[in-house]
């Protein structure tokens, strides 16, 4: 009862989304794409340095699985930080994507499945340095796979759902083959989108099921395609099937799929299924500072610092949609929000004073039965911390969530289900919670993104 159990509405994708106009791959991109991945005695003397990437809870979209070969399982546990790793509970079949079963045997230190659990993931709460050849900028964490900006201006991905190399059942950070700089790249379930240096968006991986089909109707495409319609963006975010951007004048566009009124289009009769066109969120005239996107909701703030979001539905069953059009995140205390994070049924906003306050699914955990509950509020409320933060992101999927902030100080705090780890503490001491609690590390981040039931941060 994880990701499956939510069922989405059918979608109904009239096109292919993304206009036709390849970016050329660069001569040298087999140089990076195919470097090997450094020996763990190397990952270890690079321990703590800034612009790798540390990650907590469930390990497949960031550590390759232990092939049950005893000397390959004991170099993979050398990678870790040798703190202990613990055993989740089995809350139900679990039919997520990426690697399928994987027998622990030969691997002791990876933790052991519940018991007749032969599918039970790994986990670790320990923040963990990944093994990457190069630094990061910036991260991007999907369900089971994340994407960042190099230091050096590149879009690199890993994981074991990679949008950027879709062959593999795990794969190790690797550098999209263009020659072109990057400043930002925005994760999908199964895309990525980059946003380029002169202000150009291409897309790359599949956006929901008709689009970017390749041979055999379901593979991915690692070509990036430049968006077609030729705007200029300043800043972008992804959905599940979706992306919005804010243009250089400041209105918000959206493209990809519109199942649940995601892109925000004011169209008076007709029902806008899908664009592959960029298409402008409500009102041209509306200025907005900051977005965030979730699966099948869209959010922003404008100029003004309120909050606004458009599509999704009532609840986290998807059952029902929302109306179409703008509503406003109006907490009971008037507030001016600087930015916003979304996933799921929920969605959190930084305000100017640094505190962070939640609407829609609010707390997730799970009972005394084993059932998934969910605490939903409509309107945002204020969540319990003394902690000034920076920065916010929201992880997990369906009716779970857990969400981080990057204090002031450059730490890591987290809250909602913990039940891999993915709130940096051990589970089997906190199974949940709804205020952040410090991720248990030395570490200092400079950036968070929180994927499906794992978290990541760039080490500052
Ligand atoms: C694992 O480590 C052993 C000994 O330390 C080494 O001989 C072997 O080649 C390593 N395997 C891989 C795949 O790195
Ligand atoms: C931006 O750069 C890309 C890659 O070099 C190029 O294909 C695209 O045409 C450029 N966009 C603009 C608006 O110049
Ligand atoms: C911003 O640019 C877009 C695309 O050209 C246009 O549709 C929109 O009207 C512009 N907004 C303003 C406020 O001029
Ligand atoms: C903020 O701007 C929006 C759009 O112009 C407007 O509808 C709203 O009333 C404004 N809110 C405040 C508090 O000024
Ligand atoms: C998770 O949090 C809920 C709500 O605070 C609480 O009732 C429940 O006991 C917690 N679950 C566990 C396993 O601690």
């Amino acid at each position: 009862m994880r990701r499956g159990a939510f069922c989405r509405v059918a979608t109904i994708l009239g096109a292919v989304l993304v206009g036709s106009s390849d970016l050329h791959a660069s001569a040298q991109q087999s140089e990076d794409a195919l470097a090997p991945a450094p020996s763990p005695t190397e990952a270890t003397q690079r321990l703590a340095a800034p612009g790798m990437v540390a990650c907590w809870g469930n390990t497949q979209a960031w550590l390759p699985p232990p092939v049950p070969e005893d000397g390959l399982a004991d170099n993979y546990t050398t990678l870790t930080t040798g703190a202990s790793l613990e055993t989740s509970a089995d809350y139900g079949a679990d039919d997520s994507d990426g690697v399928g079963a994987l027998s622990l045997d030969g691997a002791p230190s990876m933790g052991a499945p519940a018991e007749g659990d032969e599918e039970a993931p790994f986990h670790t709460w320990a923040p963990t340095e990944i093994a990457s050849p190069f630094a990061f900028a910036s991260l991007s964490a999907e369900d089971s796979y994340a994407c960042g900006i190099t230091t050096g201006g590149a879009v690199a991905c890993f994981g074991s759902t990679s949008p950027l190399r879709p062959d593999l059942d795990f794969s190790s950070p690797t550098v999209l083959p263009i020659a072109a700089s990057f400043i930002k790249v925005a994760t999908g379930a199964t895309f990525a989108c980059g946003l380029l240096s002169n202000a150009s968006v291409a897309c790359f991986g599949r956006m929901g099921d008709q689009l970017w089909t390749g041979p055999g109707g379901t593979e991915a495409q690692p070509t990036p395609q430049l968006v077609a319609g030729g705007l200029q963006f300043a800043e972008l975010v992804a959905g599940g099937n979706h992306a919005c951007g804010i243009l250089l004048n400041g209105t918000a566009a959206c493209f990809g799929s519109n199942e649940a009124n995601q892109l925000g289009a004011q169209q008076d009769d007709v029902q806008l299924g899908s664009s592959r066109e960029p298409v402008v969120v409500a009102d041209p005239s509306l200025a907005f500072t900051s977005l965030a996107a979730a699966d099948t909701f869209s959010c922003g703030v404008l100029a003004n610092s309120t909050a606004v979001c458009w599509g999704g539905y009532t609840d986290a069953s998807q059952s029902e949609l929302l109306p179409a059009g703008l509503r406003e995140l109006k907490p009971k205390q008037p507030q001016l929000f600087a930015a916003l994070a979304a996933r799921g049924s929920t969605v959190c906003g930084l305000t100017l004073q640094h505190s962070i306050l939640c609407s829609g699914v609010v707390a997730s955990f799970i009972d005394a039965q084993g059932y998934p509950e969910t605490v939903f509020s409509a309107t945002p409320i204020p969540l319990l911390s003394t902690s000034s933060y920076t920065q916010l992101t929201i992880g997990g999927s369906g009716f779970f969530f857990h969400a981080c902030g990057l204090t002031m100080h450059g730490k890591a705090e987290c809250w909602g289900l913990n039940n891999e780890g993915q709130l940096g503490l051990p589970p089997s001491a906190i199974a949940n919670s709804t205020t952040p609690q410090p991720v248990a590390t030395g570490l200092y981040f400079s950036q968070l993104s929180a994927g499906g039931d794992y978290t990541c941060g760039v080490i500052a």
